[in-house]
């Protein structure tokens, strides 16, 4: 038996969570939940956006399943996404996008991994005004060589454990030249050591639009903290929007697993919001912890209830009469 914390988290967390852990019942994997609470819930219940007792339930189980946290724009506390990745050193955010083939899209053939650094950059929390007036701003973006060290290294191995076959790097080094030049100079000395995978490199703004008119050409990407959060919601565009896109983040000795999207205020109460990207999240979970017949069954019926496109979220299908709950029992019959 597995003991893993479980953060259902806000607006459609607790409503998409809830299937996702019914899926993986259903699954037959050995998982005892630790229920843990963070985010504006907490804040809300416990005055804590973090409370102690999920630190302390992450501490000992080191691995947790997450509900998407609202981080409220331009004020209040800082993102708890952001602090449990530093606090754990989750260093490797990990966003698989590969194209359904029942989602009808621009492309039918994509795959693609993102590897985000996650711990650094932009989301250092080095931010304040300049003036008493709060008219001038600063955000100091931080690279160091160890976290670009590491999480170059751990794309090139993810390439090769994973038979891909390229890894390029997402920079903007020709503006930024020493905080991105750093991160770049680390791809170049690291990308000799894997001489069976491919590199490539793109300027940031370049590979958008690569990624837009042809996005075969990517398979493994690697990039910095803010980059990789921008790229791997318009990967997510690319197979299907945000309702499908799963993530893992990963250290050395903790893993926290959750979907690439947010709390979505908009739907939140609906039954509106896709659970696939969360129990595939589960999957990812699943791997991690060697229940890899389960993941697979799971993945499996994931597969057929979405690319049947009949019982599923009206984000998949606008005709659809199905809402979360809907699309999650049919997920469990699939299992069946
Ligand atoms: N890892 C996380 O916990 C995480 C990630 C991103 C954003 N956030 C937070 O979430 C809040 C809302 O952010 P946002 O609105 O920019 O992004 P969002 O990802 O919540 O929503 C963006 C759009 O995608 C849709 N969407 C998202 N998930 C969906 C799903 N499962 N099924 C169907 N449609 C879905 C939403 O309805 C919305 O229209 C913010 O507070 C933000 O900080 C948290």
């Amino acid at each position: 038996m597995h003991v893993v914390t479980l953060i259902k988290g806000d607006g459609i967390g607790p409503s998409i969570m809830d299937v996702a852990v019914k899926v993986i019942a259903a699954a037959g994997a050995k998982i005892e939940w630790e229920e843990a609470h963070a985010g504006l819930a907490a804040m809300t219940q416990f005055g804590n956006p973090l409370p102690e007792a999920t630190l302390a339930s992450f501490d000992k189980t080191r691995i947790a399943f997450k509900g998407p946290l609202t981080t409220v724009v331009g004020t209040g506390f800082r993102s708890i996404n952001v602090a449990l990745r530093q606090h754990y050193e989750l260093y490797a955010n990990v966003r698989p996008a590969k194209s359904w083939p029942g989602i009808k899209t621009r492309y039918d053939d994509v795959d693609i991994v993102i590897v985000r650094e996650n711990t650094e950059g932009l989301y250092s929390g080095l931010e304040h005004y300049l003036t008493p007036k709060k008219d001038i701003a600063e955000s100091l973006a931080v690279i160091t060589r160890t976290a670009s060290e590491r999480i170059v290294d751990y794309a090139f191995k993810y390439a090769r454990d994973n038979q891909r076959r390229k890894v390029t790097v997402c920079h903007k080094a020709n503006i930024l030249k020493y905080t991105q030049g750093l991160f770049l100079d680390v791809a170049r000395e690291i990308a000799p050591c894997y001489p069976d995978i491919e590199f490539d490199e793109k300027i940031i703004d370049a590979a958008c639009m690569h990624l837009v008119m042809n996005p075969q050409q990517f398979d493994v990407i690697v990039t910095t903290n803010l980059f990789g959060d921008i790229l791997s919601d318009l990967t997510a565009g690319l197979v299907g929007g945000l309702g499908l896109m799963p993530g893992a983040n990963i250290g050395a000795d903790a893993a926290l697993f959750e979907a690439v999207h947010g709390s979505a205020p908009d739907i939140a109460g609906k039954n509106l919001a896709n659970p696939t990207a969360v129990i595939m999240a589960g999957a990812m979970l699943l791997n991690h912890l060697g229940e890899h017949e389960a993941a697979d069954r799971i993945v499996n019926a994931v597969v057929k209830v979405v690319n049947e496109g009949v019982h599923v979220t009206p984000d998949l299908n606008p005709n659809s009469k199905a809402g979360t709950v809907e699309m999650g029992a049919a997920i469990v019959a699939a299992l069946a």
